[in-house]
């Protein structure tokens, strides 16, 4: 269609029906220099593209945050690649919704081999019952990946919140779930066979940049959506880069070198449901706005799929197995760090053992008040059974009486048969 219409237009000149600003050269000028923009534009704000390609077939993928936004973009092309699997997820693979979306995963992708594991990464019993529940197998389980893609972003403005055990929220889902589920599954990444490409890959986000100190505590009157969601992210690439350490210097028993890799990536600003609630302040109003100019994001703002490329690039990319492991990578390519404490030792241990002494605390409180709630649970049981028992004596005992009223009432033979006599 469009060679036909420029060799007309070149061998006639512009046909009659084109309409009198198409035909004024300056005016034409101006709307393709516009599109070209907009297109270039576009063409900027989407990213790069993953070049990488590997067979996913027979690898097992852990992902958190697999059912949204970028998360669920990843979690789509690997299981399409073969992977197998295993969402974990905050709903229980009972629910309804989950259901339906495994369901739908498997028969889009062709790939039966998608799960879902309960965790709740507001809870540290949670992680912890669902972790150990992993490792404890033998032989240990394969793990070929780890995808960290869950997180919280509470929206500008918006008070401060904390989870049921205490933690502020963003610390908690962003940071130490990860740091509490990582540290628990480290040795079944240890125990993988030395042949094995194991990959952990952490996303992370710009913002990281901007983070206060890590070594200055962030209190509730400083706290801002902000600083809070900059400051988890600066410390999951410390802990990430610390974890990376450790893991280097384990001696395996086979006298191997370790085969495990973690790998901080920043996907760029992305149209998801994550963004959505920060863009548009959790509001109506906010939705409203944002619908309207939805132009405006679409132009601007990845695609979930186009956000997950470099995901993909870090899950798949061959030449990353050979050197170190800790590369940041942004728009399918390595990149450095921008802030100096990430590769920082003293940081990294102050980072650790407070993370650990929070879990440690935490877990025992937690502990403590479900130890409590069993014991009045128990109690309310037994007193249940008291009171049904009693009821059922009470009740026993009304009829033997009851019996015993009418067995009085009762004439007795004698007095029957001077009745019939008289
Ligand atoms: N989007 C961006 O522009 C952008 C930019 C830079 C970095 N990133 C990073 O990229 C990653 C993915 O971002 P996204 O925007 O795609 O995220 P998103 O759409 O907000 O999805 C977040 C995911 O985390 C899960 N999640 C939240 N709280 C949880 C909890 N307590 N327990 C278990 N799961 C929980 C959510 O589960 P439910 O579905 O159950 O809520 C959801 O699957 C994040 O690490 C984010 O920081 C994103």
């Amino acid at each position: 269609m469009p060679l036909p219409f420029i060799y007309e237009t070149f061998v006639n000149g512009i046909p009659e029906w084109v309409p009198g600003w198409a035909r004024d050269p300056w005016t034409l000028f101006q709307v393709v220099a516009v599109l070209g923009s907009l297109y270039l534009i576009k063409m900027y704000s989407s990213g790069r593209t993953n070049p990488a390609e590997k067979n996913m077939h027979g690898r097992v993928v852990m992902i958190t945050g697999g059912t949204s936004g970028i998360g669920a973009a990843t979690t789509r092309e690997l299981a399409s690649r073969g992977a197998q699997i295993v969402l974990l997820t905050r709903l229980p693979p009972s629910n309804p919704f989950l259901a339906d979306y495994i369901g739908e995963l498997r028969e889009s992708t062709k790939n039966e081999m998608i799960y879902a594991e309960q965790v709740d990464l507001t809870s540290t019993h949670s992680i912890r019952q669902f972790a150990t529940k992993w490792i404890d197998n033998s032989p240990p389980r394969r793990l070929d990946m780890i995808i960290l893609c869950a997180a919280t972003l509470i929206p500008p403005g918006k008070a401060r919140t904390q989870t049921d055990e205490g933690i502020e929220e963003m610390w908690m889902v962003n940071y130490l779930a990860n740091f509490h589920l990582l540290s628990i599954l480290s040795p079944a990444l240890r125990a993988q066979p030395f042949d094995r490409d194991v990959r952990v890959i952490i996303p992370t986000c710009s913002s990281y940049i901007a983070s206060p100190p890590l070594t200055d505590a962030l209190a509730k009157k400083q706290w801002s959506p902000k600083k809070a969601y900059a400051r988890s992210k600066l410390a999951l690439m410390v802990f990430g880069q610390a974890l990376q350490k450790q893991l280097d210097v384990y001696k395996r028993p086979d006298g191997l070198p370790m085969n495990t890799r973690v790998f901080f990536v920043d996907p760029g600003l992305a149209r998801t449901p994550g963004m959505r609630r920060w863009l548009t302040r959790g509001s109506i109003l906010g939705l409203s706005v944002y619908l309207v100019s939805y132009f405006l994001p679409w132009l601007l703002l990845k695609s979930p799929e186009m956000g997950a490329q470099s995901i993909l690039y870090a899950a798949m990319e061959a030449s990353l197995v050979r050197g170190p492991g800790g590369k940041l990578i942004k728009e399918c390519m390595e990149v450095d760090y921008a802030r100096m404490e990430i590769k920082n030792e003293e940081v990294a241990k102050q980072l650790w053992e407070a993370s650990e002494k929070l879990i440690e605390k935490t877990e025992k409180e937690q502990a403590a008040l479900r130890a409590l709630e069993k014991k009045a649970r128990e109690e309310n049981e037994k007193q249940k059974k008291e009171m049904e028992k009693k009821e059922e004596i009470e009740a026993l005992a009304a009829a033997i009486k009851k019996g015993k009223k009418e067995a009085e009432k009762k004439p007795s033979r004698k007095q029957r048969k001077q009745a019939n006599n008289s």
